[in-house]
């Protein structure tokens, strides 16, 4: 059984359901409305983006600007609703360069969508200022970036809307959250969870409580044959969630007409806890510390002291190096995600950091499930792989 590479449920997860969570960003927006998930976010929000453009216009948009970095769930909103998805470049700071984003927009272009990449809030002031001029929404996709600061504003403070997804913070299998600081949100019309639900999620929640105890890595083991020069490189297995037909229908997104099940929000005020928090920050300098030293491994945001970091990115300068050290880490249990499932219509284009980092970079995870001796062993085993590779 591999490590867990999402948060499950732990002893201390009932205190957190019952106290009020209030750190700066998403959770401390005017204007919040919970869904089911952060793709349930992302669609809502296009929606909303598209209908205020096409009032205003006169005529119906088509696209949305979509960074080329990504994992399928972020594009799939935009197909399902039919509109065309537009594919931005991202710089090797993991933020568009606005000087060229022009060549991306078409007149019928209605929003951007904008991640907060692994975590590490980052202004986006000049993001703001180019979609304000344009008449084009900003989404900002926090679903990597719950609370902190992101440059001079809290993070979801710079988009028209927020998105989050509240599954990667807390035990909560599916939960999301569509947030604006400026705008009052419409009411959503979501039909309640059926029962059945309600009781999966409970089920789930347990099932993966009992299995991550039993959670075990071959890191060690790893770290030892690579130091003798030896990588084991084991197949990958498929991702069960990332084919086009699930992200596009299997009822995932079918939901974005649904809440959230009442258990799921239940466990997902976890997401706001202070404690989960310090955990994930420890996790962050634990991986900081034994990879910063490593000068050819790059890590492409600035390491953050703020908020509850997601995952620590670590960027192996070529596409074999990431292979292998995807397939090793996969191979020994690493609680490790890379997004190399791309959109198949996504350019290639000459330059994009996005295209790049889809096979070299991999997202090592923070989450506070994980005990501070799997994450030392994970680190290790990063350090050695890049030693060997680079
Ligand atoms: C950047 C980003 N946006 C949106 C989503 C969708 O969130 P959810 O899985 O809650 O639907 C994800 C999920 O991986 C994501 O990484």
């Amino acid at each position: 059984m591999a490590l867990p590479r999402a948060p499950v449920l732990a002893c201390h997860s009932p205190a957190a359901w019952w106290t009020k969570p209030c750190p700066a960003g998403v959770l401390s927006l005017p204007f919040l409305r919970s869904v089911s998930s952060g793709r349930a976010a992302l669609w809502h929000a296009i929606r909303l983006a598209r209908e205020a453009r096409d009032a205003l216009s006169g005529s119906a948009t088509a696209g949305v600007l979509v960074p080329t970095y990504h994992p399928r769930t972020l594009i799939a909103p935009v197909i399902a609703q039919g509109l065309r998805a537009d594919f931005y470049p991202l710089t090797a700071s993991g933020l568009p360069d606005v000087g060229a984003l022009d060549a991306y927009a078409r007149l019928d272009t209605c929003a951007l969508v904008l991640p907060h990449f692994f975590g590490a809030g980052r202004s986006f002031a000049s993001v703001r200022k180019w979609c304000t001029t344009r008449g084009i929404a900003l989404i900002e996709d926090c679903a990597h970036a719950l609370q902190g600061h992101a440059g001079e504003r809290p993070v979801g403070h710079w988009g028209d809307y927020a998105t989050a997804s509240l599954s990667k913070f807390s035990p909560a299998p599916e939960a999301g959250l569509l947030g604006s600081a400026e705008h009052r949100l419409p009411r959503l019309a979501l039909q309640g969870a059926p029962w059945r639900d309600e009781a999966k999620v409970l089920k789930n929640a347990v099932d993966y409580w009992l299995l991550a105890r039993e959670a075990e890595d071959s890191l060690s083991g790893l770290l030892q044959r690579t130091e003798a020069g030896v990588v084991p490189l084991p197949p990958l297995e498929p991702d069960p969630v990332s084919t086009l037909a699930e992200a596009l229908q299997d009822g995932r997104l079918g939901q974005v007409h649904q809440h959230a099940a009442w258990s799921a929000r239940l466990l997902a005020r976890e997401a706001g806890s202070a404690a989960a928090a310090a955990r994930r920050r420890q996790h962050f300098a634990t991986y900081a510390a034994a990879l910063t030293p490593l000068a050819a491994l790059r890590c492409p945001v600035p390491v953050s002291a703020d908020g509850a970091p997601y995952v620590y990115p670590v960027w192996f300068p070529t596409d074999a190096m990431g292979d292998t050290a995807y397939r090793a880490l996969r191979g020994a249990g690493a609680a490790v995600f890379r997004w190399d499932q791309r959109w198949p219509q996504t350019p290639n284009i000459e330059g994009d950091a996005g295209h790049a980092w889809s096979h070299q970079l991999l997202q090592l995870a923070c989450h506070p499930t994980l005990r501070a001796d799997q994450v030392e062993r994970t680190a290790a085993a990063v350090a050695a792989l890049a030693r060997h590779c680079l």
